[in-house]
């Protein structure tokens, strides 16, 4: 009893202490944080609570300026939704926070959990993989996969409300497999195992980030859930070993390392593969390591922006007539969509990034400071970490009184914001949005020209993990257009 009150005496005169000593030039602390704990009770809740929170955080920091100090349990952050300052944040810093190691065991030097150190090497070599020429390969796969989608939706024509969350997130795992790592991932039952232990390993993660006490590498070491976490973590690594042994087989079979016979494309792992062959640059577990990365990377993110977009197509049915006309427009009597078909759709982009921005799937961005960082209005100290607020800058009041609303044509104006935030900011940015881009314009294209949707967003319950998520799937319904041959 004795001990634990000292301990309780020594934390709150630390906390004091910090408080007095805290420097004229830092930004506000946001109100209504307890002492000692800070705002860690007030985030200790469901996680649909959780982003409904988050949000009201994120409105509060833009009324106090944009940028503001945070106390969550033994961490104090710096929070920033203005759209200037975290732009300044993202250019200058470019080391990722310690709540990136929560993904190390699984991840390792992946691009998202590198240390700067080991990223700006990797990222150099990775570079080249997604250049315009190599993607536009992509597109024949792109249209094979879409048009598959198509098919899965056409058995729910009709019927009633359906779950198209789960067509797409199978679907979009198909094709990272296909164009980024050369192999068939039809096989349903690895694919079902893979998504599973995703779901979960997410929710260990958000779980743990959570429970501050299982912070530490030693707790968490402790705990149960670090069993869940490794199972999971087990079952991801057996899928991509599986997936690197089949591509290393193929390509040795064929004994030369050019491409997937009968495709016009040269997988991403054969770029990792010759750089480790020829050049030394990757060793085996750096390998799997950008093959996990690829993986979770290359399909959670479009499956769910996708998933919204869809919904959001549904609610508005006048934004959905506008695509389905440009669509006929620009494709025609043509069954597949070609690369240049691509920048002619222009209103569908419009779309897909209005959708990002009233949805930012990837909320927040975080990063540890080297230096001393200059703002606007304050100074952010080194050895800090600050953490952007994707969702909050595309929130921002620079968006317009209409920044709540869904409005495509914003994007068409030419004095729409030039702070679209949805794939990160700064030279840390995703190496795979014009990958993206690319794939989910596809996939709309083929699924608007065949079925009219029919969604309603607002009953959607949306959920915060690593991503945000809709909370139990979510349900549209479909009709076959009438014009809609399906191939
Ligand atoms: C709608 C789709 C996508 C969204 C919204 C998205 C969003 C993001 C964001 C916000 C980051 C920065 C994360 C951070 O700084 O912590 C990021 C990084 C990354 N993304 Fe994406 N992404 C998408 C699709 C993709 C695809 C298709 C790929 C691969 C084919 C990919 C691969 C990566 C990788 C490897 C990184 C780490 C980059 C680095 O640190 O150098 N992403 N993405």
């Amino acid at each position: 009893m004795l001990a634990a009150s000292l301990v309780f005496i020594a934390c709150v005169a630390y906390w004091w202490w910090r408080h007095k000593n805290v420097k004229a030039t830092e930004p506000p602390d946001l109100p209504g944080g307890w002492p000692v704990v800070g705002y860690l009770p007030r985030l200790l809740t469901d996680s649909c609570t959780l982003w409904n929170r988050l949000q009201e955080v994120s409105q509060e920091i833009t009324e106090l300026g944009g940028v503001v100090r945070i106390t969550i349990g033994p961490r104090t952050l710096y929070l920033v939704t203005d759209p200037e300052d975290s732009l300044t944040v993202a250019a200058a810093c470019m080391e990722k926070d310690a709540y990136y190691n929560f993904g190390k065991a699984w991840l390792g030097h992946g691009l998202l959990t590198a240390k700067y150190a080991i990223w700006k090497n990797h990222r150099k070599f990775l570079n080249p993989a997604f250049s315009q020429i190599l993607l536009d390969t992509f597109m024949s796969a792109f249209n094979v996969q879409s048009k598959k989608l198509v098919k899965y939706f056409e058995k729910e024509a009709g019927k009633g409300f359906f779950d198209h969350s789960i067509h797409i997130r199978h679907n979009a795992l198909e094709t990272i497999c296909m164009t980024a790592l050369g192999v068939d991932f039809t096989d349903s039952n690895l694919n079902s195992k893979y998504v599973q232990a995703l779901e979960l390993l997410f929710n260990t993660i958000v779980e743990r980030f959570l429970k501050v006490w299982l912070h530490s590498n030693k707790t968490f070491g402790w705990s149960n859930l670090k069993k869940k976490h490794d199972a999971c973590i087990s079952i991801l690594h057996n899928v991509s070993n599986t997936v690197l042994q089949k591509r290393k087989a193929q390509i040795n079979q064929n004994n030369d390392k050019k491409g997937i016979p009968g495709t016009k494309f040269k997988p991403f792992i054969d770029l990792l593969l010759e750089l480790s062959y020829e050049k030394e640059v990757f060793s085996d577990k750096e390998i799997r390591d950008h093959v996990d990365t690829i993986l979770v990377a290359g399909h959670d993110t479009t499956a769910t922006a996708l998933m919204f977009t869809i919904t959001l197509l549904g609610s508005y049915p006048e934004v959905q007539e506008k695509v389905f006309v440009e669509i006929q427009e620009v494709l025609g009597e043509k069954k597949d969509v070609e690369k240049a078909d691509l920048t002619k759709l222009v209103y569908l982009e419009a779309v897909l990034k209005e959708s990002m921005r009233f949805f930012t799937i990837v909320p927040a961005i975080a990063r540890r400071l080297k230096e001393d960082i200059k703002l606007k209005n304050c100074t952010l100290s080194a050895d800090m970490t600050c953490v952007v607020f994707l969702f909050g800058i595309h929130k921002h009041p620079i968006w317009g009184e209409d920044v709540n609303e869904f409005k495509p044509e914003r994007w068409l104006a030419p004095d729409c914001p030039k702070v679209f935030s949805a794939f990160g900011m700064g030279k840390r940015n995703c190496i795979g949005k014009t990958y993206a881009m690319m794939s989910m314009k596809t996939t709309l294209a083929h699924v608007v020209r065949h079925f009219r949707i029919k969604a309603d967003h607002t009953k959607m319950r949306v959920q915060i993990g690593v991503m945000i998520k809709s909370a139990a799937g979510h349900h549209i319904s479909i009709e076959k257009r009438p014009s809609a041959t399906i191939i």
